[in-house]
């Protein structure tokens, strides 16, 4: 039997460029706020049929980091794929959007621009965002609940704008002077908790289809909001243990809200660091990536769960009682993944200094040959742990190019992915089982 095809997107930041990667005199880290070399990942990732390219954002500038790595500043993503869209024509592209942070009118706009412009290829992650509200003149950081909450609300707002102006209104009749049929616009009217806005959006809605919709964050209002709205999340998941749970919990949430249970899909971000043998990869791994201090670590996993073992014998397993995090960490998501996996296999101090959660942004971390990363990719699809993945190559560019000219024809061969494009819809893609 043909196995399932995954849809697999791949994220349009220099992997390579993060912690002492930039500094390889390959690393091109000079180009870092140009679009070229993003458009040329772009051109690559379409000429490998994947289903999109995705762009994180964030509205805050990293300052403990960005003295020695530039990963964390970067240009805006909305403007780097309205230039993406010009160079590509079957690839989605996916923006990162916050509800917390931005103004709705704003984004509903942006969005629609990009779905305008790459002809109904366009996708929103949304994402409730953890820091950046004193960039935008909001005291204090909102729980992770009340972020939902607007998030919802936000939603809400969004689609209202996008349908205000229907496509149908836009008459464009030179003979009878009538630009737009004014009795089909709506104004939105929208009075809530967190918002107000008037309406109509004046931008009339693109005649290319729905937007697709991501959604980034797995707390338990996480999961809720994503189960009833999103197409995809973009998942955490360090291991296949928590992406098995994350895509049970997210269908059984899709089928209790009425949603047929394939209709939200579960994307891991997949870090690769690849080389042609593993002793070149873990090199790779090791000379590039970022190795924060023990103290860093152990600072860390005081912060997200509350335990301090700062006087832990090194190769003692860990015990502790702790079973909730607290309310208010910084995310509910990065914390529940590692109170669980502490819990689940009662590390050692050393074990858990090296997790990913510890060390980054706790993803699935592939160090080794091509081959390897296609093992580990049919491991997971095989235990139902995802339904496609976003690559994340980092270390040197060859990570990347292996990625594209070994592990890519490696899943097309063994029939996990196609080397066609059907839809462009962006969302009708996604569907797609
Ligand atoms: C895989 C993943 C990717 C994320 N990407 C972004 C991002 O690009 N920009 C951003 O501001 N927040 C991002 N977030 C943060 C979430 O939007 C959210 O605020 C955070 O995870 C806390 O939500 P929680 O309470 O559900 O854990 C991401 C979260 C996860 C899990």
């Amino acid at each position: 039997m043909e196995p399932k095809k995954l849809h697999i997107g791949l994220a349009l930041a220099m992997g390579w460029l993060s912690g002492k990667g930039w500094q390889r005199p390959d690393s091109d880290v000079e180009s870092a706020f140009n679009t070229a070399p993003y458009i040329e990942m772009a051109k690559l990732a379409e000429a490998y049929k994947l289903d999109f390219v995705f762009r994180p954002d964030t509205q805050f500038l990293n300052e403990e980091l960005f003295d020695t790595e530039p990963g964390f500043c970067n240009l805006d993503p909305m403007l780097l794929l309205a230039a993406i869209a010009e160079h590509t024509k079957s690839i989605g592209i996916i923006s990162t959007a916050s509800t917390t942070l931005l103004p709705p009118y704003y984004v509903a706009k942006q969005l629609q621009t990009l779905q305008w412009i790459s002809q109904g290829r366009a996708g929103w992650n949304i994402v409730t965002a953890i820091d950046g509200h004193e960039n935008y003149g909001q005291t204090e950081r909102l729980s992770s609940d009340e972020r939902y909450e607007k998030s919802s609300e936000f939603l809400e707002v969004v689609m209202k704008l996008w349908k205000s102006f229907p496509n149908a209104a836009l008459k464009q009749d030179k003979t009878t002077g009538i630009f737009a049929d004014k009795t089909l616009v709506q104004s939105v009217h929208h009075e809530g908790k967190h918002l107000s806005v008037k309406g109509p959006l004046n931008l009339p809605e693109s005649p290319f289809k729905d937007i697709a919709l991501f959604q980034a964050g797995a707390s338990e209002s996480g999961r809720h909001f994503a189960a009833n709205i999103a197409d995809a999340v973009f998942a955490a998941t360090p291991d296949i243990e928590s992406g098995i749970e994350l895509r049970q919990d997210l269908r059984a949430k899709a089928k209790a809200q009425h949603r047929d249970e394939n209709s939200i899909k579960v994307f891991p971000g997949l870090s690769l660091f690849l080389a042609s043998t593993q002793e070149e990869a873990l090199q790779l791994y090791k000379s590039t990536h970022r190795q924060p201090s023990k103290q860093k670590r152990i600072e860390y996993i005081k912060d997200a769960i509350g335990l301090d073992l700062s006087n832990w014998p090194l190769h003692e397993p860990i015990k502790t009682n702790i079973t909730k995090i607290h309310e208010n960490v910084r995310s509910k998501t990065h914390s529940q993944l590692l109170l669980t996996y502490i819990h689940r296999e009662s590390p050692t101090l050393a074990e858990l200094l090296e997790r990913p959660e510890v060390i980054g942004s706790s993803h699935w971390l592939v160090i080794g040959t091509p081959e390897d990363a296609f093992h580990s990719i049919v491991e997971r699809a095989n235990a139902n742990a995802l339904d496609g993945f976003i690559a994340i190559p980092g270390g040197d560019k060859n990570s990347m190019r292996l990625f594209f000219e070994e592990v890519i024809p490696m899943l097309v061969k063994s029939g996990w992915f196609r080397d066609e494009y059907k839809e462009v819809n962006l969302k009708e893609r996604l569907r797609k089982v």
